[in-house]
């Protein structure tokens, strides 16, 4: 019999079981404001509170350092442009690099529009930056660093304690989006000493469509959305209930799960059942161990990654080429990384997660060995 096999988890995450129960009582009983003083608003903002310090517990912070937002995107778009609007007294530059998520792009892309100078730094052929890069980078007039804790293609993980210590140096905010990192490996902000760091909520067991953000006591960011007193004022509206009880869930459940040593182990034997099948057909992309244990980006070297898939239809995963008017483009990441486009092309990102299991990594292998070998060698005018 042929299952249905999720390797997508980097895209989202299913409900946690405790992040649902927790939702339950306000979905049915607590439906009051969280701002009401009386007994119906009261339970609201109880479990707003608790939830925030949930999420505190996981990051490391004090809770009236976490503000709830809508998820990942909301999150570096606040960092981003909060820190850009709250300094343009002191400059107009800011410092990233060539493999963030657009949601960390997109938002640079704005503020030129509006007058930043934005560098974008390269990275190596694991997808790493180089610390000394970003110290060359900073001018007088750098406002904002912001480098991704990991990347969610390839799952290099960026030396973030590394940069923070230059970032703190020059006396230039830090901050760094963690969407794929928190849950998955340490996230402890004192640790990576960053400003600022963004959460997604579905990336680790709560729905879509919460978040949080970090922001470091003391730093000088400009509300999100202006209006009333929410979140300490800076971001207007009546709280998320619902979502932010489950978010804090999730992450006090994370705490078990930060690490992943199983789920490490399984991706590695996947790892090596995949050498075994193609050899040097098939390489690996991000780098060989400073990597999210739950990430495995390998190349069908020759072979068109959305077609590998195509081929696959009960397994979800996921790849970077995408087919514009009958040509493949490349991955923007790994083309920042310098991977051939022979070999790129036929990328397949596969993240595993806590229901990953040894009979659905073998099944998958088994329709990977069909899907590859029937699969005609990819053309040169695909290329
Ligand atoms: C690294 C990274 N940053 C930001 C985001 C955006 O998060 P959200 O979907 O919660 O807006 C994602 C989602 O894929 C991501 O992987």
């Amino acid at each position: 019999m042929s299952h249905r096999i999720y390797l997508d988890y980097n895209a989202s995450t299913p409900i946690c079981p405790e992040a649902a129960e927790a939702m339950w009582p306000f979905l049915t009983d607590h439906y009051g404001n969280p701002s009401s003083l009386h007994w119906a608003g009261m339970p609201a903002k109880d479990a707003v509170e608790k939830a925030r310090g949930q999420v505190a517990g996981l990051l490391g912070c004090d809770p009236t350092e976490v503000v709830f937002t809508s998820g990942g995107s909301e999150s570096n778009n606040h960092a981003i442009k909060g820190v850009f609007f709250a300094n343009r007294d002191r400059g107009d530059h800011i410092i990233t690099t060539a493999v963030e998520h657009p949601a960390t792009i997109n938002p640079c892309r704005f503020l030129e529009m509006l007058g930043a100078k934005v560098t974008v730094l390269p990275v190596d052929r694991f997808g790493m930056v180089d610390p000394t890069d970003v110290r060359k980078a900073i001018t007088q007039r750098t406002i904002l660093i912001t480098v991704m804790h990991a990347n969610n293609e390839v799952g290099t993980i960026e030396p973030i304690p590394e940069i923070s210590a230059i970032a703190r140096e020059a006396g230039v905010p830090f901050h760094t989006d963690a969407a794929q990192t928190v849950g998955k490996i340490p996230a402890d902000v004192e640790g990576l000493g960053v400003d600022l760091l963004s959460v997604a909520g579905h990336k680790v067991y709560a729905p879509k469509g919460i978040g949080a953000l970090y922001i470091r006591e003391g730093t000088k960011i400009e509300p999100f959305v202006h209006g009333a007193g929410h979140e300490a004022g800076r971001r207007a509206g009546t709280e998320n209930v619902l979502l932010a009880v489950a978010l804090g869930a999730a992450c006090d459940t994370a705490r078990k799960w930060v690490g992943m040593p199983q789920i490490k182990a399984l991706r590695d034997r996947f790892w090596d059942g995949l050498r075994g099948m193609f050899g040097e057909k098939v390489t690996l992309n991000g780098h060989p161990t400073a990597r999210l244990p739950n990430t495995l980006n390998a190349n069908f070297v020759g072979r068109v990654g959305a077609e590998v898939l195509v081929k696959l239809p009960r397994v979800a995963a996921s790849t970077g080429s995408a087919c514009h008017a009958g040509s493949v483009i490349l991955s923007p990441v790994l083309a920042a990384m310098g991977v051939p486009p022979g070999e790129g092309m036929g990328a397949v990102r596969f993240s595993l997660g806590r229901a990953t299991t040894w009979d659905e990594l073998e099944e998958a292998l088994a329709k990977l060995k069909f899907s590859v070998e029937t699969l005609e060698v990819d053309r040169g005018d695909r290329r």
